[in-house]
């Protein structure tokens, strides 16, 4: 089967990212990526300011293209995130790519940055996952969760979803993000709350799982967050000792996973899925990949994934790898008509 590369970027929240990619038959294989990330230039705000981020941006494009575009080497499609996400952080890369498409006459490709953490699952990093990847089978269920999103989405095959629930507030790693700033750590909180967790007990302190028992695939996490705040203000210890400090941290990533957990599991069972595709920042979460591989195998007949962690966060690589996918189906678009969307929903 012949090859196709790919040129991709991915501009959709505080990462800049550009990729040249390699598809071949159901294997993608990253040939260069060049990042730049602006966790330095948010951290003293405790969050990501959307006007810095797309002055980040536009600093970061031209330099990383640089590093991985060869004008001799014309790639077969470029590709760019055009939504969902931060406007101005989106229209940096996505007006890149049209221009370049524009300019150099090389088809466009529209990637949805939700289809893309999902297709991480595709990136194959080395030679040793080829049986991993081609034992991916559909239906497929996905969990993506990061700092903006936590959603089911159902494939009926490949580039073809339907989103079954999402949350109805903050992101799985939003309320990581905010109960780590309450603590007192750096944005983003999510992989130091996920460290101290390894040492502590996750019964120690009880916190609510919110909508555990509700019959559908939607998920909340504020009222966590409120209630992690509470408890935080009425056990101040909670900050200094680091006994309770880990267990505090141990029992609200219990409550995260827990109810990722639940709700994954219900949606595999009912749509008899023969995968689920766990996907976004925080599928590096280790307890997560752990217990919610254990859930999966031990209650339904799908098989477990995950993308491999150097590919969980945001990262050009896998809007390329979806792009493959799409170009193998001639889901191309020409520039003209392409909008960067920050409220693009799939499914
Ligand atoms: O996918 P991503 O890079 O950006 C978005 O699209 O939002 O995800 C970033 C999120 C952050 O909220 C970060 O705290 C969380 O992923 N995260 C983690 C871990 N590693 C990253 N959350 C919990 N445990 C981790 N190990
Ligand atoms: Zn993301």
């Amino acid at each position: 089967m012949n090859s196709m590369r790919i040129l991709a970027i991915e501009s959709s929240c505080d990462d800049t990212s550009v990729a040249l990619v390699e598809g071949r038959g159901e294997y993608v294989q990253i040939i260069k990526e060049a990042n730049a990330s602006q966790i330095d230039a948010h951290k003293i705000f405790g969050g990501v300011i959307p006007e810095v981020a797309a002055r980040k941006h536009v600093e970061a494009i031209i330099p990383l293209l640089s590093e991985v575009y060869d004008k001799n080497n014309r790639p077969d499609a470029i590709a760019a995130t055009c939504g969902p996400g931060l406007i101005t952080s989106i229209l940096v890369g996505c007006e890149t790519a049209k221009t370049i498409s524009a300019l150099e006459n090389i088809p466009f490709i529209s990637v949805n940055h939700i289809e893309g953490h999902i297709y991480a699952n595709w990136i194959l990093e080395n030679q040793n996952e080829k049986s991993r990847i081609k034992s991916i089978q559909f239906p497929a269920l996905a969990l993506i969760v990061s700092g903006g999103h936590t959603e089911l989405i159902l494939l009926e095959s490949h580039i073809n979803y339907k989103k079954l629930g999402s949350t109805r507030d903050d992101a799985a790693g939003e309320c990581f993000d905010k109960v780590a700033k309450l603590l007192g750590f750096d944005y983003p909180g999510g992989p130091k709350i996920s460290m101290l967790a390894e040492n502590g007990n996750e019964n120690a302190v009880k916190l609510p799982r919110p909508m555990f028992n509700s019959d559908d695939y939607d998920f909340s996490f504020s009222g966590l967050k409120t209630a992690a705040l509470y408890f935080i203000n009425d056990n101040p210890a909670t900050k200094i000792d680091k006994k309770k400090l880990a267990d505090f941290c141990a029992s609200f990533e219990q409550s995260i996973v827990d109810v990722l957990n639940k709700k994954c599991v219900q949606a595999a069972k009912k749509y008899s899925v023969k995968s689920v595709l766990l996907a976004g920042g925080v599928a590096a979460n280790t307890k997560l990949r752990l217990e919610l591989k254990n859930s999966i195998l031990e209650n339904t007949q799908a098989l477990f994934y995950c993308p491999p962690i150097a590919y969980c966060m945001d990262n050009a690589g896998m809007i390329g790898t979806v792009a493959y996918f799409k170009a193998r189906n001639n889901q191309f678009t020409n520039w003209k008509d392409i909008k960067a969307d920050p409220q693009w929903e799939i499914g």
